[in-house]
């Protein structure tokens, strides 16, 4: 069976490497040999000793009989979503990296590989490297999750850390993330939060069958964070994380959100550093379960990719057991459905705002537990008396 790899980026030719380069152990374990076929880029061939193997019509993938499995690594939502879309209405697999994609339309393609009885899978499009989808739609299907709490970008992770443990500057630190190849073209899905985003909404419409667009979770990015942020959460025993959350309401609804948060340095997510991710899953049976590995890069993406692979080519004619809607209404609960506390900073006095108990040091509180409706009000009360200059969250 050929594999037809689409986009020859940081994880395409990272896809081709290992379909190259480990060939015999994977057609042993997909039970049949397996072989890189034609691979698309709108570029001239690199040079590569592959080269030879490069396409730029989409159509030559769509006619050859001999192609079983489209491997989807060019990212974004166009061209990607028509090719793999076509690709699976021909009766071909189809395995991606792509969260956008995934986050997007997961439930459109799902249904469309399910008709056509071929697979959609897509375990690269979160946590890089980390086997998560999988055990999240298999091993952990009848344990009740209840909250999923992950830090799910390796590029603000490494900028984090590296503003904690160097006081290195911002930019610096982005520009090293950019020169390893973990951010985004664009670093602004990064830092803005909008990438974490997208793996939240993935993962809260596969544990909780319905799609969670990520157009309704409040996002903010780690753009604000200042090193006098960082100082005080470090004093006072907490780090700062990008966390992505996801919690399943009594009322059947979802609440989720992307920011970063205070996070207590004995909690399991506040010692995860660099470009890791880690994800913690409460579950009414297991208890805690916490994934951790690397979340991004060429190898554990194309790593992940090339396990689909895999999965698909072993599995013709069954169909693996990941689906998800998109439900009639929307299942965010809203983000006044949930309380928590915030740190905040400001540039002069506002005891008399807080309750005593809620000052740590100088200009910087720690509020009583608030809706994020209550917390609008109390910083509008703020900025009447002084310039707010920080707000995060705390992760409890
Ligand atoms: N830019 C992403 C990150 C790549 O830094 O996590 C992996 O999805």
């Amino acid at each position: 069976m050929k594999i037809a790899v689409l986009g020859h980026g940081t994880v395409g030719s990272g896809v081709c490497e290992i379909l190259l380069s480990r060939a015999r152990e994977i057609s042993s374990a997909a039970g049949k040999p397996v072989e890189l076929g034609p691979v698309l880029d709108i570029r001239e061939p690199e040079n590569v000793p592959y080269s030879e193997k490069f396409i730029k019509d989409f159509s030559a993938v769509l006619s050859d009989p001999e192609i079983g499995i489209v491997a989807e690594c060019i990212g974004g939502l166009e061209p990607a979503y028509s090719y793999i879309k076509s690709a699976l209405e021909c009766g071909k697999s189809a395995v991606t990296s792509n969260k956008e994609l995934v986050a997007e339309k997961g439930a459109e393609l799902l249904s469309i590989a399910r008709a056509h009885n071929v697979n959609f899978l897509f375990e690269a499009s979160v946590g890089g490297g980390i086997p998560l989808i999988r055990p999240l739609y298999s091993a952990m299907n009848a344990a009740g999750i209840t909250e999923i709490a992950g830090i799910l970008n390796g590029t603000t992770n490494y900028i984090l850390t590296k503003m904690f443990r160097f006081g290195a500057d911002y930019s610096e630190a982005l520009s090293d993330a950019q020169r390893l190849g973990y951010a985004e073209r664009d670093p602004s899905a990064d830092v803005l939060g909008w990438d974490a985003c997208r793996k939240i909404a993935i993962l809260s419409s596969l544990v909780w069958g319905s799609t969670l667009k990520p157009s309704e979770i409040p996002t903010e990015g780690i753009d604000k964070i200042t090193a006098d942020d960082v100082k005080i959460a470090e004093q006072f025993g907490f780090s700062i994380k990008l966390l992505a959350r996801a919690k399943f309401l009594e009322n059947g609804k979802i609440f989720a959100k992307v920011s970063p948060a205070f996070v207590k340095t004995d909690s399991p997510l506040s010692t995860v550093s660099d470009v890791f991710n880690a994800v913690l899953v409460k579950a009414e049976t297991t208890g805690d379960v916490l994934f951790y590995g690397k979340g991004a890069g060429k190898m554990p993406t194309a790593s992940a990719v090339v396990a689909d692979i895999i999965e698909c080519a072993k599995s013709e004619n069954n169909i693996a057991d990941v689906f998800w809607e998109d439900g009639a209404q929307s299942v965010f609960a809203g983000s006044d459905s949930v309380s928590e506390r915030y740190f905040i900073r400001t540039d002069s006095d506002i005891s008399g705002l807080i309750p005593e108990a809620g000052k740590i040091a100088e200009h910087a509180y720690i509020t009583p537990l608030l809706t994020a409706g209550e917390f609008s009000v109390l910083k509008e009360k703020i900025n009447e008396h002084a310039k707010l200059l920080s707000n995060i969250p705390i992760y409890e």
